[in-house]
């Protein structure tokens, strides 16, 4: 159903470039083994190609460095401010905004303040990060993904979706009243990427309202939403991506966004209101922890980019420039004999390597061999998205429940990797899918508690 990516370039060409780094697969072998078998402890100067995040890792335009040099760092009401302020509203229309350095410190001023312990959180899939900020709130993160979702090959459009019966059922049911905000994540990053459909977004909105309880987005990458929207959802082909993007802000009651995604910044979040009353609660909190309600932890710099970079967000080009070189990608990737999370979604493909790899168990971590494989092969960089990440272990560390699927994300930097990177990877890919037994299994070596994947430690498994 998804028409082939057209043959058109980028619309942008390239004026500032970063070396990057080519080292022997001796040097990448110790490299690894000194990072524990985690490549979140690996230096960015091991890596030739970084496919660890989407976030903070974008290029930036000529006209946000030129707006970046009218970056007003007076303490209070600096002009950058206003300026940011004004191109939030215009994109969210919420009349209350207060901006935060990234992400999850908006989800803990928002979760701090609207959240009660012993509270239930309803969503789509809470991101890592999000999912924490509920628990050390003292509510707890519950993940309602649709059907669709568990069919990794379907065609479905729209596998980001809330599970709306799910949703219904325990608003309506004993759990009900414990329930203090349903927070849908668009696109569904914990979930393949994914976007949601705005009828799903219309119908969270008549529950949520129907139960008085308050709906929130997680808008991480909104203008990527809104792009799949306009091309997958009936009646808005016709649509900008930005009239797609306010009308899903307009049908929530607040939003929290990483602006390092589709802000197109390397630093950056924020908060959206509507209530008055949460607003004053979210502000106090933010002066006394990130920085005063007209900075929030960024510099006056970094508001004048965001200014732009929510303008240029929404431009179809940029969209479709971006749509069509994760589906190029994709296609280099199945050509290459590897199953991905279908349809493809913008902002990374998640390979599976549970499929790929069927002589590991799950207790061997296949998503995280091929990770580490990747990185010995070919010196990129990328994250487990499986049992490592989502099982549950015992006191050994061993795994006593797998996660459904054993994913590998490549996540893909906005603006930066050209066609001959994706090939490069595509054949780096290639060469693992035609000899894939030679891989080896993992054992955790360490783990903390919480937000395991970022700090264990591994060790291979020996033939
Ligand atoms: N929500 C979503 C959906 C995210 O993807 C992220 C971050 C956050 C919240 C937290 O924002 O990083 O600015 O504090 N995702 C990154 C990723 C880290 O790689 O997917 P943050």
């Amino acid at each position: 159903m998804l028409s082939d990516p057209i043959r058109k370039p980028p619309p942008y060409r390239i004026k500032v470039v970063e070396p990057i780094p080519f080292l022997s697969p001796e040097q990448r072998r110790a490299a690894l083994a000194e990072a524990g078998y985690n490549p979140f402890n690996l230096r960015a100067d091991q890596v030739t190609i970084d496919f660890l995040s989407d976030s903070g890792t974008g290029a930036t335009s000529t006209d946000q460095e030129a707006a970046a040099a009218r970056g007003d760092e007076s303490y209070a009401g600096a002009r950058s401010w206003f300026r940011f302020r004004d191109a939030a509203a215009l994109l969210t229309g919420y009349p209350h905004l207060l901006p935060t350095h990234q992400g999850r410190a908006a989800e803990r001023v928002l979760f701090t303040s609207l959240l009660k312990p012993g509270q239930l959180c309803l969503s789509n899939t809470h991101f890592d990060t999000t999912g924490a900020n509920v628990t050390l709130a003292g509510a707890e993160a519950r993940d309602l993904p649709c059907a669709e979702a568990r069919d990794l090959d379907s065609d479905e459009p729209f596998k980001g979706n809330i599970d709306l019966d799910a949703l219904e059922s325990t608003l309506a049911g004993p759990e009900g009243s414990r329930v203090g905000l349903v927070l849908m994540t668009i696109t569904n990053n914990g979930f393949g990427g994914q976007p949601v459909s705005m009828a799903n977004l219309e119908a969270v909105r008549e529950i949520t309202q129907r139960h008085g309880v308050p709906f929130f987005l997680d808008a991480a990458r909104f203008a990527e939403n809104a792009w799949l929207v306009k091309q997958r959802e009936p009646g808005y082909s016709h649509w900008t991506p930005r009239k797609i993007a306010t009308r899903a802000f307009e049908l929530a009651d607040g939003c929290l966004i990483s602006l390092k995604k589709d802000g197109l910044t390397a630093i950056g979040g924020l908060i959206g209101l509507r209530d008055e009353n949460l607003w004053q609660q979210c502000e106090a909190l933010l002066i006394a922890t990130e920085g005063f309600s007209t900075y929030g932890g960024l510099a006056g710099h970094d508001l004048e980019r965001l200014a732009v970079g929510l303008r240029e967000v929404t431009e179809p080009s940029y969209l479709e420039g971006r749509a069509t070189q994760t589906a190029r990608f994709a296609r280099m990737i199945n050509d290459a004999g590897v199953d991905i999370i279908q349809p493809a979604g913008i902002h990374a493909l998640y390979l599976n390597a549970g499929r790929l790899l069927p002589h590991l168990t799950p207790a061997e971590f296949p998503g995280h061999s091929l990770g580490c494989q990747l990185f010995l092969d070919g010196g990129i960089r990328c994250a487990e998205l499986g049992s490592l990440y989502l099982g549950t272990l015992d006191e050994e560390n061993r795994l006593t429940g797998p996660a459904p699927f054993e994913l590998v994300r490549l996540a893909i930097p906005r603006r930066v990797y050209t066609e001959e990177h994706f090939a490069y990877v595509a054949g780096v890919l290639g060469d693992i899918a035609k000899d894939p037994e030679r891989i080896r299994g993992y054992r955790i070596a360490s783990a903390p508690p919480l937000l395991r994947h970022f700090k264990v430690r591994l060790e291979p498994i020996q033939a």
